[in-house]
Formats: structure tokens, C-alpha cells, sequence
């Protein structure tokens, strides 16, 4: 069989499509504001992904704005809106990306007859002609125009050849079958693309690329299975973020590609050593920590405890080592800056650490370096990539945490007296709590003038010692809607508040957000 690729890069050249900024950040807990998004997309285009899948432009004005910034902000990679197959979808996401060097459109519909009976309510025949419509508008404004089989792996493949062949016709480039269930055994669902591309239609003029989900762990196999059969797209996201259980993991399907080139005889443009500053950043964006024994990225992915297995790696790494840590831009030595290090220096760190110094207030951001190396004896990479990201939020928010003042002793009642700025203005309260935390989070509260159900709260010391950076997470709800806060601090009840602050910042966008919002989402 064949290998299709109208690619310049060659035939055994595999596209690389991120769609953390889509579907990952619509997963629960991973919501980004725009700033954040905007970081995340400087840090693909380092990592030199193909396309990035900015957002979904319809959805929301939030997500129109990240998608027409991230258009905008960068040169190499290709940017898409995804779009259903509605004309106000499909003009929304050619507006979006209007800005982008290279400006593309992602339409899907359901072609499964589950979904086209429960979900869309519609015949093949609509599904077809919703399908080639939609193409059609797209195509009379741009030429990258991908289409999806939403739940592919779960519909009749003579009907998916049918519409496949018809948006060919009508312009489509790229053909993705997406396991959007998670559903797909890697045998079979190789099987579908060998079988695509040899019953439709123009199949040779098209990319086929694949879209996974990890429901049953094998979004990374069912992946690699497609591009066994000829894919030369995957699309993923970093840390496998996404719907559930999550996508297929980007860091996993670059170094499965890459370690394995012997029997995969494909390669990415992946620059690999820029996937832990990718894994890290997202990571303290949203909050949520890499599982240590998470592949490629968790902290215990190169670390060896049976003392088999040290003594094999001592005379030789290849004993028990498959990859390289430093391919992966994993820090030989964590330890970087301390009171001396001159604001260039830290500068070179942040790039380093694939922080972009123009996305934050960097003068902010040294001050509290240099306020932190007064606290602490040594400061490491993860402390540096917190602080930049609290910077990163600052930027982009409503509310601002002025000043917190705590009291407590073992005879009174915790409590606490907050200043914020609301709009420009500063207000104050006070409240009392069954601790330091809870007297804080009464008084922000009275200040905001909501009091959303704190649903998750933790607290993780960066790095090691009582005199560590404190992260704080914390996931709140109202109104049926969940958003993740994250803050940072030496101080454990500073952290907090800086946590609940961005999660409150957060709602307030999505809320606004929300009133536009007429959409079931992918
Ligand atoms: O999982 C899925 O089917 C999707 C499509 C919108 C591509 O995310
Ligand atoms: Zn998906």
C-alpha cells in the first residue's frame, strides 16, 4: 500500500496537529484564560508542531479571542478554529483565523448512525449534505480545510468512504477519523484507515490523520496503528489532556515514533527537547500535576529504585534506558539561579524554560524572584516557571489580590482581612473562618459577591524545605459551571488567595462567555 502524503517534507513525514488549546483545555479543570493560551501556543510553536488547533471559535467570545490572538502571535505553524458544520460556525472560524500566516478550518460532524439518531437527529443523506455544504463555504475563502467522521471508529465504513469521497471533491485536505469514544482496538482501527484509503475516492490527494481518545488506554497504540496504515497526521495534546480519559499523549506518540524509527520508519519535526517545558508549563497553567509515573514526563519516568536496576544503569545506561532524558529537555541539573543572578540571566532562564518574557511582566516577575531568593537558599526551574506564571495570570484579570492579613491564635477564632482591587478599585473585608484559609476565602467572597462551592483544594510545596514556593489549585463551581484557580507564594495563605482570585477571574470570563455560548459541544 502506498503511503500518502502530499506533504514537502516527504512521504514518511508525520504531522504533528496539537489540539491542547481545544480539546484538551475543554476538559473539566483545564479551562485557560486567553494569556495563558496565548503562552501555551508560543511554547508549540517552540516544540515546532505543524498545526495547532487554537479553539473553537463559535463557542464562545473567550474562545473566538484565544483563536484570532494565537492567529495572530505566531509564524510557523498552521492555526485552526474547529467549526460544526453550521454557516455561523463556519464563518466564525474563518474570521478567527483571518490573522494566521497559515489560517485553516477544522469542520466535523457526527457519522456514526448512534450519534446521527440520538444526538443529530438526521439522515446519512442530511449528514452528507451538511458535510459537503460546509466544506464548500470553507473552501471559497482558504485551502486548509480538514474534515472529521466524529466518532469514526463506531460508524459503517462504505458510508464514511461515501462522505470522505464527497468532501474531497468539495476541498478538503486532511481526512481525520477520530476514535472519539475511546472505543478502537489498534488492530481494528488500522485496519479502517488501510481500508479509507483504498475505497475512497481521491484518497491519495488527501492526509488522513488520526484523533484519539484514551478511554481504554490505548489512544497512543490505536495512533501508532494509523500511521501503520498510512496516516501522516495524529492529532494530541500535551500531558494527553482531553474529554475523559483523556487524548492521545503528544510526548508519548513523538518518542514512541522516534525510539521505535526502526519499525515505524516515520519521524515528526518534533523538537524533543522542548516536551518537558511544554509538559511543565501546561502543568502549573491548569494546575494539574504530571501522575510521577506518567511516560516520558513523570518525575519517576528515568528514575531508578531496584538496586538492580541502578547498579545495570551505572555501568551502562542502555541497560535499562530506552531514551535519553536530556532528549527530552529534561534539566540535568534542576538547581539554576540564586541572589547574585542579574535580571539576564533570569530573562535566559524563563526562555529556557519555555516561558516567552514578552507574555508576562517580567520586571513583576524579577522582583519576586529576587524577593524569593531573599527567603529561600536555593531557587529551582519549578519555582522560576510558577512565578512567571503568576505573572502570566496577573495579566489577564479582574480582580486583583491586593493584600492579605491573617490572624490567629490558639484562643480566638482564625480571621482575616483581604484588600482587592475590583475594576480599578480597591475594596476591603474581613471575615472570620474555622481557619486561616477558610477566614481568607469568607472575606474574598464578600468582596467578589459570589460564594461558589469549593469543590477541590490542594496545596504542593514546589520544592523541597519549609521555606519552599507553595502551589495552591483549588476547583470551584457556580452555576453549573467548574474552573480550576491556581496560585503561587511563599506564603501558604497568600497562595490561596492567589488560587481563589484566579479561579474567581476565571468564572467571571467564562460567565460572560457563557451567554453567548449556544453550543453542544464536539
Ligand atoms: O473526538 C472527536 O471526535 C473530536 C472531533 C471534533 C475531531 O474531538
Ligand atoms: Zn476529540
Amino acid at each position: 500500500m502506498s503511503t500518502t502524503s502530499s506533504n514537502h517534507a516527504g512521504a514518511d513525514y508525520v504531522k504533528i496537529f496539537d489540539t491542547t488549546l481545544r480539546d484538551g483545555e475543554q476538559s473539566p479543570g483545564c479551562t485557560m484564560n486567553v494569556e495563558e493560551k496565548v503562552a501555551i501556543a508560543r511554547q508549540l510553536e517552540r516544540l515546532n508542531v505543524d498545526i495547532i488547533e487554537a479553539g473553537f471559535a463559535a463557542s464562545s467570545p473567550g474562545d473566538f479571542e484565544a483563536v484570532r490572538r494565537i492567529a495572530e502571535a505566531l509564524e510557523r505553524p498552521a492555526v485552526l478554529s474547529l467549526s460544526r458544520t453550521r454557516d455561523e460556525d463556519v464563518d466564525a472560524a474563518l474570521k478567527a483565523v483571518e490573522g494566521a500566516r497559515r489560517p485553516g478550518v477544522h469542520i466535523f460532524i457526527a457519522t456514526s448512525d448512534i450519534h446521527l439518531k440520538y444526538k443529530l437527529n438526521m439522515t446519512r443523506e442530511d449528514v452528507l449534505n451538511a458535510a459537503t455544504w460546509a466544506v464548500t463555504r470553507a473552501k471559497r475563502h482558504l485551502d486548509h480545510i480538514e474534515f472529521s467522521c466524529e466518532d469514526a471508529s463506531r460508524s459503517d465504513w462504505d458510508y464514511m468512504a461515501k462522505i470522505c469521497a464527497e468532501v474531497i471533491r468539495a476541498g478538503a485536505r486532511i481526512i481525520n477519523l477520530p476514535d472519539t469514544t475511546g472505543h478502537a482496538i489498534p488492530e481494528e482501527f488500522g485496519r479502517m484507515f488501510a481500508y479509507m484509503r483504498e475505497h475512497v475516492a481521491g484518497a491519495d490527494e488527501v492526509i488522513w490523520s488520526a484523533h484519539c481518545h484514551n478511554d481504554l488506554g490505548l489512544a497512543v497504540a490505536n495512533s501508532l496503528a494509523a500511521v501503520r496504515n498510512g496516516a501522516r497526521q495524529v492529532e494530541c495534546t500535551i500531558n494527553g489532556i482531553g474529554e475523559r480519559a483523556g487524548n492521545t499523549s503528544m510526548e508519548e506518540v513523538v518518542m514512541a515514533i522516534r525510539t521505535r524509527k526502526d519499525l515505524m520508519e516515520v519521524r515528526t519535526g518534533i523538537d524533543t527537547r522542548q516536551i518537558y517545558p511544554a509538559s511543565r508549563l501546561l502543568s502549573q497553567i491548569i494546575g494539574q500535576p504530571v501522575p510521577p509515573n506518567k511516560p516520558i514526563v513523570g518525575d519517576n519516568a528515568f528514575a531508578h529504585e531496584a538496586g538492580i536496576h541502578q547498579d545495570g544503569v551505572l555501568k551502562n545506561k542502555l541497560t535499562y534506558e530506552i531514551m535519553k532524558p536530556e532528549d527530552i529537555g529534561i534539566p540535568s541539573n534542576k538547581l539554576v539561579l540564586g541572589k547574585h543572578s542579574g535580571r539576564h540571566a533570569f530573562v535566559n532562564r524563563l526562555q529556557e524554560l519555555g516561558v516567552d518574557p514578552a507574555t508576562i511582566d517580567v520586571e513583576k516577575a524579577f522582583a519576586a524572584f529576587k524577593a524569593l531568593c531573599d527567603k529561600k537558599k536555593i531557587v529551582y526551574d519549578d519555582d522560576i516557571l510558577a512565578l512567571a506564571n503568576e505573572e502570566t495570570r496577573r495579566t489577564a484579570e479582574r480582580f486583583e489580590l491586593v493584600d492579605v492579613i491573617v490572624m490567629s491564635s490558639s484562643r480566638t477564632e482564625p480571621r482575616a482581612e483581604v484588600t482587592m482591587r475590583v475594576a480599578g478599585e480597591e475594596r476591603n473585608a474581613a471575615a472570620t473562618g474555622d481557619g486561616m484559609v477558610d477566614a481568607c476565602y469568607k472575606a474574598i467572597y464578600k468582596i467578589a459577591g459570589i460564594t461558589p462551592a469549593l469543590e477541590r483544594y490542594s496545596v504542593k510545596a514546589i520544592t523541597g524545605g519549609t521555606d519552599a514556593l507553595g502551589e495552591v489549585s483549588c476547583l470551584v463551581r457556580e452555576d453549573g459551571m467548574t474552573v480550576a484557580g491556581q496560585g503561587a507564594h511563599s506564603d501558604i495563605v497568600m497562595a490561596s488567595a492567589l488560587a481563589l482570585v484566579n479561579a474567581l477571574n476565571r468564572l467571571k470570563a467564562r460567565a460572560a462567555g457563557a451567554a453567548a455560548r449556544a453550543v453542544e459541544g464536539p
